[in-house]
């Protein structure tokens, strides 16, 4: 629900500024856009300057500790290596790892391999092989506020058909990003995603995606790739939301491992690739956060 506030009231944003002097505008936009029929983000998806800054020192911790996974992935190491130095490097810069703990997540980083399409455990039974394709999933918390970006990493040597498949995925997250504006619509990024997964024979999986982030974990908006332009939720300044996409090889469709709850893999055992990127809406188009 959008509030009636006194013009001269501070705004409900935190700011401290007057109402009428820093969203009272944004709010007139997006009444306008409520009464065509939009969805429209509530105040609470709206980050003010100070969450902003917040979220985005925890995304500096979060860029490196991916950076530190790039530097020393290699074939032959379990993936219980990478949760270790994922655990280490984030406690080391005084964050938290996310996923450890959260909602009886038993580590503090998915790594999923080959067909696994998300929440991989990481294993000392997971031993890294040519061949490989692997999505690192790093969360950080930092005084608060979080940072959530994924990666993929090639082992060894990777047949073209793999290196296609975590290119084009790598392609379709990009081409998201470039429809990240005020005033658009999360449609036009999740159709972007679509298409050129479709025109290289790939598909989307369809009800795991992208949220909302930084004061939360997992925030409104979902963020679906299976979506057309000009629907979902209007994107407005100070929203920070992750694209995320599994792009699958051969199907969609997908199953989870009954014994632990979380590993989701492909049901055709062919390949699924991940990339997650967290953007911020700004005034004139977006920021990249963590990459
Ligand atoms: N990082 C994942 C995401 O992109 C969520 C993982 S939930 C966890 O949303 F519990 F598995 F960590
Ligand atoms: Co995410
Ligand atoms: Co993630």
């Amino acid at each position: 629900m959008l509030e009636k506030l006194g013009r001269n009231l501070p705004c409900w944003c935190g700011s401290g500024k007057k109402y009428k002097n820093c969203h009272y505008d944004f709010d007139e936009r997006l009444q306008d856009f409520k009464r065509q029929g939009a969805l429209v983000p509530s105040h609470k998806l709206i980050k003010n300057a100070e969450q902003i800054a917040g979220i985005k020192e925890s995304c500096k911790v979060n860029i490196a500790v991916l950076d530190k996974v790039a530097e020393v992935i290699c074939e032959g190491m379990p993936t219980s290596e990478i949760d270790r130095i994922v655990y280490e490097t984030t406690t080391a810069m005084g964050a938290i790892p996310a996923p450890l703990h959260y909602q009886g997540f038993p580590y503090s980083v998915c790594t999923s391999v080959n067909e696994q399409v998300c929440h991989g455990f990481p294993s000392k039974d997971v031993i890294l092989k040519s061949g490989d394709i692997i999505n690192v999933d790093c969360t950080s918390k930092l005084n608060g506020y979080y940072a959530d970006s994924s990666r993929m990493f090639l082992i060894g040597d990777v047949s073209p058909e793999k290196k296609k498949l975590v290119e084009v995925t790598k392609e379709c997250v990009e081409l998201g990003l470039e429809q990240v504006k005020p005033w658009g619509f999360l449609g036009d990024v999740g159709q972007a995603v679509n298409d050129h997964a479709k025109a290289n024979g790939y598909q989307v999986v369809r009800d795991i995606g992208g949220h909302g982030c930084g004061v939360e974990f997992h925030e409104d908006p979902f963020v679906s790739f299976v979506t057309k332009r000009g629907e979902e939720m209007l994107m407005a300044p100070g929203m920070v939301f992750t694209i995320e996409p599994m792009v699958n090889m051969g199907t969609c469709e997908h199953v989870t491992n009954k014994q632990n709850g979380w590993e989701v893999s492909t049901r055709d055992g062919k390949p699924s690739a991940q990339w997650e990127i967290m953007v911020l809406v700004t005034e004139t188009g977006h920021e990249v956060l963590s990459y």
